[in-house]
Order: C-alpha cells, then sequence, then structure tokens
C-alpha cells in the first residue's frame, strides 16, 4: 500500500520542503515550516475518492446521525431490456453501480453484453421518485468498450441478436476496441453515456502500471477507477470478467469485494441453457437466477420451469426428477446418479452441479441407514443441463437416485422427490413446499416423495418418507424396470425389507 509522505510548508509564503528546517529556504523567515501530508497517490486517491462517494452522501459530516434522520436518496434504474438480467439485478441496473458478471470462456458473456447494450440503449430510466441529481444525467447513449475483439466483430454479433428489433435500435450504442483505460475514459467523458460496458476487465491496462495486463494489480486498479468513474459519472457499469482455472472469478476475488453486483453466467457450453445467477447484490436478493437459452439469434430467455428436464427421456435407473427453488422461481430438475464398482478403500465421489460435500455424506447415511454397502463402489452424480443444485432440499432425490443407481431399479418418469436428509437418515422439511407441490403437479407428475411431516398439508399425490430406510421398499414396490443382471441379491432385498 502506498504510504503518505511528511512535506513541510512555509506558513508564510507557502513554499515546500521535504525536511524540516529552521528557516524558509525561500523567504527567509524563521520558524514558519508546519507539517502536512501531501496528497495520496493518484490511484489510492481515486479509489479512496469512489468509496467515500458510496459510503458518505453527506460530504464532510463527521457527526454520527440519527438513522431515522438519513434520507434516503431514490435509486435510478436503468432496464436492460432483457427481463431475466433485470431480475437478477433486482429491478435493472442501478445507476452509479459497477456490475462484475463472470462466466467461463464461450459460455456467452459478450452476447449477453451485447443483448444488454442494445436493449439500455433502447431503454428509458426510471426513477423511483424524481430526483433532480438522477435526472440530470445520462445522455441514453450506450458504450461498448471490447477489449478483445474487433468493432467489426462486434457488429456482427449485434446484428446476429437483434432479433426482431430494427437496425436503427443500434443507433444508441458506440463501440470502442481498446484495451487502455485512459482512452476508454476520455471516451466516456466525451460521450457520457448512461451505461458502460467493458468486455473483459483482464484484458485492459494502464500504462503507468508496471504489471501487465491481466495481473492483480492491473486488474484492481482498472476496477477502482470504474468504480470511480461509475460514482462520478452517475452512470452504470458492467464489467467483464473471466473465470481462471480454478474456478475463481477475475483472479483471486479481487474484484468481488470492490464491485456492487456479481453476476456469474454459468451452465454446460455443450448445452443451450445458460442460468445467470447472483453472487452479490447490494441493490436487490442474490437469490434469483435467470434463464436463457443460446440460440442461432442470440441468448432467448426462458420461463418455464421444465426446461431443464428431456421430456422424450425413457425412465433410468438413477435419476429422478427434483422440484428445486430458485429465488422466486421452481424448476424442476434432473438428479442423475451412477454406481460402478470401484476399489475398495478408494471409491470415489464426484459431483457435477451438487455439492460434493454433501454428497460424501449422503454416501455415508446411507451406506448406514439404508443398508447399502457403498464401499468399494465409484458415485458420479450431475444435475442435467449444467444448473447448479445448492439447496439441501435436493438430498432425498440424490438418495433415491443413488439408490437407484446402486440397485438398477428405475422408477415411473412421473415421480420425483424432494426432502433434506439429516445423518440420522431422518427426511426433514423443506422450505416453502406448497409452491414445490404446485409446480409439479402442474407439470403432470403424478407422485411426489416429500418428508413425512409435510405430507398432511401436501396432500394427494405425496408420499411421505420418514427415514431414508424407506426408499428401498419403495423403489421395489413401484418399480417398472429390474434389469437381471443389477436385480438386487437376496441378501440385499432382505436388507430393504429391513429397512423399509
Ligand atoms: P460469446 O458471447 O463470445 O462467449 P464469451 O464472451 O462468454 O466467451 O459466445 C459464446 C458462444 O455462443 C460462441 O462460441 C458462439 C455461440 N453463439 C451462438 O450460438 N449464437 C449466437 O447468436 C451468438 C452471438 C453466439
Ligand atoms: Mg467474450
Amino acid at each position: 500500500m502506498a504510504k503518505r509522505k511528511s512535506m513541510y510548508t512555509c506558513s508564510a509564503c507557502n513554499a515546500n520542503a521535504p525536511t524540516w528546517m529552521g528557516k524558509c529556504s525561500n523567504c527567509g523567515e524563521w520558524d514558519t515550516l508546519v507539517a502536512k501530508k501531501e496528497a495520496l497517490p493518484r490511484e489510492t486517491s481515486n479509489a479512496a475518492a469512489a468509496f467515500a462517494t458510496s459510503v458518505n452522501q453527506y460530504g464532510d459530516e463527521k457527526e454520527a446521525i440519527q438513522l431515522l434522520d438519513i434520507e434516503a436518496p431514490s435509486i435510478g434504474r436503468i432496464s436492460t431490456g432483457i427481463e431475466e438480467l433485470d431480475r437478477v439485478l433486482g429491478g435493472g441496473l442501478v445507476v452509479g453501480s459497477v456490475v462484475l458478471v463472470g462466466g467461463e470462456p464461450g459460455i456467452g458473456k459478450s452476447t449477453l453484453m451485447m443483448q444488454a447494450a442494445i436493449g439500455s440503449a433502447n431503454s428509458s430510466q426510471n426513477n423511483s421518485q424524481n430526483n433532480s441529481q438522477n435526472n440530470s444525467k445520462p445522455s441514453g447513449s450506450v458504450l461498448y468498450a471490447t477489449s478483445e475483439e474487433s468493432a467489426y466483430q462486434c457488429k456482427l454479433r449485434a446484428e446476429r441478436v437483434l432479433g426482431g428489433m430494427e437496425a436503427e435500435d443500434l443507433s444508441g450504442v458506440y463501440v470502442l476496441s481498446d484495451t487502455d483505460l485512459e482512452r476508454i475514459t476520455a471516451q466516456v467523458l466525451k460521450l457520457r453515456p448512461k451505461v458502460l460496458i467493458v468486455d473483459s476487465i483482464q484484458m485492459v491496462y494502464r500504462d503507468d502500471i508496471e504489471s501487465t495486463p491481466g495481473s492483480v494489480t492491473q486488474i484492481r486498479r482498472c476496477c477502482l477507477e470504474l468504480v470511480y468513474l461509475a460514482r462520478q459519472l452517475q452512470m452504470a457499469v458492467m464489467v467483464v470478467g473471466h473465470v481462471t482455472k480454478d474456478g475463481q472469478l477475475a483472479g483471486p476475488r479481487v474484484l468481488e469485494h470492490v464491485v456492487d453486483v456479481v453476476l456469474n453466467f454459468e451452465g454446460d457450453r455443450h448445452y443451450a441453457l445458460r442460468g445467470l445467477r447472483g453472487l452479490k447484490n447490494r441493490f436487490g436478493t442474490t437469490l434469483e437466477i435467470g434463464l436463457f437459452e443460446m440460440g442461432r439469434e442470440g441468448l432467448v430467455e426462458v420461463d418455464d420451469a421444465t426446461a431443464f428436464l428431456d421430456p422424450d427421456a425413457p425412465p433410468r435407473a438413477g435419476a429422478i426428477v427434483c422440484p428445486a427453488l430458485h429465488g422466486s422461481r421452481c424448476l424442476l430438475i434432473e438428479v442423475q446418479a451412477l454406481v460402478a464398482q470401484g476399489t475398495y478403500g478408494q471409491a470415489r465421489r464426484r459431483a457435477n452441479g451438487l455439492d460434493g460435500s454433501r454428497l460424501t455424506m449422503l454416501s455415508a447415511v446411507l451406506e448406514k441407514h439404508a443398508g447399502i454397502d457403498l464401499g468399494d463402489q465409484d458415485i458420479y452424480t450431475s444435475t442435467v443441463g449444467g444448473l447448479k443444485l445448492t439447496e439441501p432440499a435436493v438430498d432425498l432425490a440424490l438418495c433415491v437416485s443413488i439408490i437407484g443407481g446402486y440397485t438398477g431399479i428405475a422408477l415411473p418418469s412421473d415421480v420425483c422427490a424432494i426432502g433434506e436428509v439429516g445423518l440420522g437418515g431422518e427426511v426433514r422439511s423443506v422450505p416453502q413446499i406448497e409452491q414445490r407441490i404446485a409446480q409439479v403437479r402442474r407439470r403432470g407428475y403424478k407422485k411426489l416423495l416429500v418428508p413425512i411431516n409435510q405430507q398432511k398439508e401436501s396432500g394427494i399425490g405425496c408420499i411421505g418418507v420418514a427415514s431414508i430406510g424407506d426408499i428401498g421398499a419403495f423403489l421395489q414396490e413401484n418399480a417398472i424396470e429390474i434389469p437381471s443382471d443389477t436385480r438386487l441379491s437376496d441378501q440385499e432385498k432382505s436388507k430393504f425389507a429391513e429397512c423399509g
């Protein structure tokens, strides 16, 4: 961190001196030199100013203020023209804020940014109250600063994602293909856009910093400048950040503290579906998820709970649908498990889209309370579509799929499961069961395995499960297919019978 140096100024003639002296070398007066702190270097002062602007709305006010007396300024929001993105942001881009959008290469970040650029240029600013400060601001244009592609490539993408819009709708979008932050800033000051998009922060650099573009120092410094610009010019800034090999967003989390909103664009590149999830949001919830499908004409918003299901898939052993909550939305997602012979003592546990440590714990719970021997079995689990399921309510579906994968028993495709599993094998209640049941019914599922104490309120079609020891018996009773080679041995059947 930069240190402040002490300077000495003559109180008679204002001349500066690096060290204290009894007599001013400029005017010759005695005992007039007084110590003063030198201003911080530019990057630090910018950062400090940015934070001061964001934190202290009351200028030089040093007195503590009663919470009741603080007048919160109205938040001006700019719609991106993309409903799913606006919802994840909490109602649109906040004027004066910085949003970091992360994701793996090729996931569709630039496509999303170009669509948001066109959408924002054509949307009006919405102020919750008529605040004069916000009203006096943006001119209405959007500046798309690309540090990775040429302006021509941007034009090609823009034409591709225009969809039903007219070519004139591009008139408010300006493109600058540059990597030098000072030149980008110069254009921002000239154009005064309402939204600035920087794609990506890893390629942007400042000439006066010695480290290479993409280094932690460069990224941090450039991002701090963008925060400062956003606050000073009252514009919304969206910054694209790459995810590193070990899954970190734009370097070792350096930016997440600096920006106001962090969004992660996730999904499997090999599937068309994408989820946009909020990891941090100073102006809204982080529970919401935006769904998109990558098509020939860019990203299309998805508003369907069954988007992650394959309607033509036949019933399979080791697969079950789970009604998982994502913010205000309930999505039906298939959980799959493959249980294969491994080496005793070196059994593998792999979770794709699920919590790996939860999988290890549930495997131990299944051994103990469902009577199946998984000690020499490799378990691979996954969610279809690449979307991450993090809530513990998915435990029961995971256990059913592991037992199904182990025994080879397939359930009818109209069965789904929801419930949290405890260390004692007990199935615990989950939040918002009514919403999940309603969604499952709406989509035509006939049976839903639920925690036993939520069965009463769930009504017909819901089967209460007290313990994961009950699942074996349920699978046996409802099996539609038991392949002969994976059929349970008599010994295992008796184990299930005992548990059930
Ligand atoms: P891109 O937005 O460049 O990804 P990122 O900026 O995250 O690296 O695009 C990702 C992929 O999406 C690219 O390989 C091509 C594909 N794509 C489509 O399938 N349809 C489209 O309309 C566009 C614009 C891209
Ligand atoms: Mg890109």
